[in-house]
């Protein structure tokens, strides 16, 4: 058991596998130049497996994969392959574009249910916000892996001015796709462009819905971060994150593990432990992971409050979302 001052187990790894991406949401990659970290300073293929099953050891029994971009790592089928044979809940966040080529993989590492990030339903906003001109991929993908019997998960980030208009059409299309539909609060991090009022809350989605269908509240599972809903006859269903205006932070089971293996024990921490430099050296790293849980923050990395209004992005010492991977 991997318990924190206040009483929560950690049980939840994210491993970044890369900071590198083959899209550029411009909310995710900071707006400078960013030079993607070499690969002798990230985690080699051993390394991942090593530090996992330490973690596990510990009492990890769910892992995530996330990136930057999870699959662009040319190992990525290798690391899924030998993550799934541990005693644990594997998944992934993806944003979708590699998909295709990791259905077998995918089947063979028994994972039921994956993350794709797919903000906007236009071809022309996708690029527009990704810079690259890939919607028909992903959301072929997506249909894909829907096929193929996966729990799809799509994370769309709810930005004001940008994808707001939208809500109500991805919700049409939980209606014949069994889609599970989730928009996310904008969130700030490092060079992201972040300001309050381009969050659009939860509660303003949730009232974008209900003007146009019937909305019914779904029981959510113990450490969700989503408040889920369905719309009756609908094959689908929907959720909102409410990071901003409503943190869960109380029931938070995360930890993360960038892709230069340094863990972080909260998604808004300043702080950062260094577990590959002493894994490297041979030495124990236990004692490193049970301190950085021990430092928790009660939440939002002790940075800012749900008083988002208040919040000043550039107040906050975080990551960019890319080197952290959400
Ligand atoms: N705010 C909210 N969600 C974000 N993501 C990336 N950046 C942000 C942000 N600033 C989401 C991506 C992806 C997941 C890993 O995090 O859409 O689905
Ligand atoms: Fe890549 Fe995902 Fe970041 Fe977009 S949000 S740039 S797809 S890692």
């Amino acid at each position: 058991m991997m318990l924190d001052s206040f009483g929560r187990d950690h049980n939840y790894l994210r491993i970044s596998l890369t900071d590198n991406c083959n899209l550029r949401c411009f909310y995710c990659m900071p707006e400078e130049d960013y030079e993607f970290t070499p690969a002798s300073r990230l985690m080699q293929f051993d390394e991942i497996e090593a530090i996992a099953k330490i973690f596990v050891a510990e009492g990890v029994n769910k892992i995530r994969l996330t990136g930057g971009e999870p699959l662009v790592r040319k190992d990525a089928d290798k690391i899924i392959l030998s993550l799934s044979k541990l005693p644990v809940t594997l998944t992934l966040t993806t944003n979708g574009t590699r998909l295709h080529e990791y259905v077998e993989v995918l089947k063979q590492a028994n994972i039921k249910s994956l993350n794709i990030s797919l903000d906007t339903l236009q071809a022309d906003k996708f690029l527009l916000l990704t810079r690259r001109d890939q919607f028909r991929q992903v959301y072929d993908n997506i249909h894909r892996l829907i096929s193929n019997g996966f729990h799809v998960k799509v994370n769309v980030v709810a930005m004001k001015g940008m994808n707001d208009t939208e809500i109500n059409d991805f919700i049409e299309w939980t209606k014949d796709t069994p889609v599970h539909v989730r928009f996310i609060e904008f969130m700030p991090f490092s060079g992201n462009k972040w300001t309050s009022n381009k969050v659009f809350t939860w509660q303003q989605i949730l009232a974008v819905v209900k003007s146009k269908y019937p909305v019914v509240r779904l029981t959510d599972e113990k450490h969700d971060t989503a408040k889920k809903y369905t719309v009756p006859g609908h094959a689908g269903t929907f959720a909102v994150i409410s990071t901003m205006t409503s943190p869960f932070c109380s029931g938070c089971n995360r930890m993360r593990l960038t892709a230069d293996g340094k863990m972080k024990n909260c998604l808004f921490s300043k702080e950062e432990t260094d577990l590959l430099t002493t894994f490297r050296n041979g030495d124990d790293i236990v004692p490193l992971i049970q301190q950085s849980i021990g430092s928790k923050a009660k939440e939002l990395g002790g940075q800012f409050t749900a008083d988002f209004e208040q919040v000043h992005a550039e107040e906050i010492h975080n990551r960019s979302m890319i080197t952290i991977g959400g």
